[in-house]
């Protein structure tokens, strides 16, 4: 009779782990759903960005707390082979209680992104940092290197980038017209964005080195990696081209759609064309995203309207884009990943996941509810 217990005990047991096991288990995006971690946690990575390496994907993100925005904790990062379940692997870049450290904790750390350097066998995450205190005035790139994807990164260095260069695609006539800043005060007037097209704000750093805020990387198919960033007071896309090691500019960028004021770049190539999905500028509220397409990474960027499609389109679903994720083994499907932020509780920001379509072409985001990785076989 004992032993009959035991086994049945035995048996209820196994059942509850299979079910524990089966709930915590995904198959499917809920977008802007909350989206637990294998500890049943909300996932904590926000405005992030996605390594495949060696069979697994590795989300980082912004660590956000309950009331503030700032860094307290650092870079998050999580793991999985499916895309749908996620391992919390802790902080892989720590923030540090030296309040000299330009990564002090308070300080802003926003969008971090990381790449593998296939020559160095190193992975080197590029960060948005506002110093503690400072508010956004900084706009400095922050760059950490770790032999592992999961960390710990070491911080290497940040600063604003490119510092003593002219953009390749900025005119000989505007690199000598020296426009001042003091000369063109009324931001309201054609003459202001004129100014601004011709350079104003990259004169105005061309010694301490252009801002940069929101941003990616990208590493296309011949290894060379870039560095795309809002600018010039978050009024002009750079692209930027990285050394081989990847751990700094090497003083070769080009401006994109001045006076644009595009936030949020998030990249994918498809049949040799790149395309880049922005926001515009408006803090934390969405807004109507935009698409820029080009033939060359440092070729013309052309824009075109708003890629999302539908209900709640002009505001591209309550979201702002930060990252799109290539899926592995399926060809031309990407993932449209993007944030919706929740500035008053930063901690409970939700992702919003949608598969890339394309209609005449060109590529177009719709609303879904829940969807899976099939969906790519079979689009709609
Ligand atoms: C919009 C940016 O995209 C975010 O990353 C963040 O910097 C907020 N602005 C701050 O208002």
């Amino acid at each position: 009779m004992k032993k009959r217990n035991i086994s049945i005990l035995l048996f209820l047991i196994i059942i509850n782990c299979l079910f524990t096991l089966h709930s915590f288990s995904q198959n499917h995006f809920t977008p802007g759903e909350i989206w637990k971690d294998n500890n049943g946690v909300h996932i904590n990575a926000h405005g992030g960005g996605i390594v495949y390496h060696n069979g697994k994907y590795y989300w980082f993100g912004e660590h956000k707390g309950e009331n503030s925005n700032a860094a307290l904790v650092g870079v998050t990062c999580y793991s999985s082979k499916d895309l749908y379940n996620w391992k919390n692997e802790g902080i892989a870049l720590n923030v540090e209680n030296d309040e000299n450290s330009l990564i002090t904790k308070g300080s802003i750390i926003e969008r971090p992104k990381v790449i593998y350097n296939k020559k160095t066998k190193k992975f080197v995450m590029y960060f948005h940092l506002e110093l503690k205190g400072r508010g956004y005035e900084a706009a400095y790139a922050g760059v950490a290197v770790s032999d592992k994807a999961t960390g710990p990164y070491q911080f290497v260095k940040a600063s604003r980038v490119n510092a003593g260069y002219y953009p390749i695609n900025m005119s000989k006539d505007s690199r000598r017209d020296r426009l001042k800043t003091e000369d063109y005060k009324e931001w309201w007037k054609p003459d202001w964005y004129k100014a601004v097209d011709d350079g104003l704000f990259i004169h105005r750093d061309i010694i301490g080195g252009q801002m940069a805020r929101d941003m990616t990387l990208y590493v296309d198919d011949d290894g060379k990696a870039y560095h795309i960033y809002s600018s010039e007071e978050n009024l002009t896309l750079h692209v930027a081209e990285l050394s081989d090691d990847y751990l700094s500019h090497t003083g070769k960028y080009i401006r994109i759609d001045p006076a644009g004021h595009n936030e949020a770049p998030a990249l994918f190539k498809k049949d040799g064309k790149y395309y880049m999905i922005t926001s515009g500028c408006t803090g934390w509220d969405p807004n109507a995203a935009r698409l820029l397409v080009a033939d060359n990474m440092m070729g013309e960027w052309k824009r075109y309207p708003n890629p999302c499609i539908g209900e709640g389109a002009d505001l591209t679903f309550h979201s702002q884009s930060t990252y799109i994720v290539p899926v592995q083994g399926k060809k031309d499907a990407f993932i449209f990943m993007a944030d919706r932020w929740r500035p008053k509780d930063p901690i409970d920001g939700q992702y919003i996941w949608l598969p890339i379509q394309f209609e005449n072409g060109m590529p177009v985001l719709k609303w879904m509810d829940k969807w899976a990785l099939d969906f790519f076989d079979n689009p709609k």
